[in-house]
């Protein structure tokens, strides 16, 4: 008798399943960095995107830091070869914005606030970001994700005056 009644539920869901909407167009769609230590430095991570219906799920953990803030930016090329990082050129800013952190309303698209790394130098983040997106011509897939020496100060142009570059990754569409 029970065996008979799991089935039935097992059923139910499955043709419930069969009649939800379909997602919004692009949804689902995922993209990946692994960030590696510029010249002389540790710090490391790694970041999964994933676009959902409020915008683009970011994802990541961070190990070798110093403890405190950490500029963390999408920047405008996917290049990480100079031993400084500086081949990634400046913030990514498809939209002509001015720097600004990541809650503001008009900002780089590049522009993901800090990260905050403890006393054992590790991070993470995971939050939904409406900006950011993977399709397009505004995708960031191809940029590149960097770590700061320093706090972003949100307010100095165009950089939030954040320092030297630590980790540099290229983004990459996950299949
Ligand atoms: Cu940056
Ligand atoms: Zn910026």
């Amino acid at each position: 008798m029970k065996q008979v009644l799991v089935g039935v539920l097992v059923l139910g869901a499955g043709s419930l399943g069969l009649s939800a909407q379909a997602p919004p167009a692009g949804a689902g769609a995922k993209a990946t960095v692994k960030l590696a230590p510029t010249a002389n430095q540790t710090a490391r991570g790694e970041v999964t995107f994933t676009a959902e219906s409020g915008g683009v799920h970011v994802v990541g953990t961070f190990s070798g830091l110093v403890y405190g803030e950490h500029g963390f930016h999408v920047h405008e090329k996917g290049d990480c070869s100079a031993p400084d990082g500086t081949s990634a050129g400046g913030h990514f800013n498809p939209g002509g914005k001015p720097h600004a952190a990541r809650d503001a309303a008009a900002r780089h698209a590049g522009d993901l606030g800090n990260l905050k790394a403890d006393p054992y130098g590790l991070a993470r983040v995971d939050f939904v970001d409406s900006t950011l997106s993977l399709s397009g011509a505004d995708s960031i897939v191809g940029k590149a994700v960097i770590i700061h020496e320093k706090a972003d100060d949100f307010t100095t142009q165009p950089t939030g005056n954040a320092g030297a570059r630590q980790a540099c990754g290229v983004i990459e569409a996950a299949k």
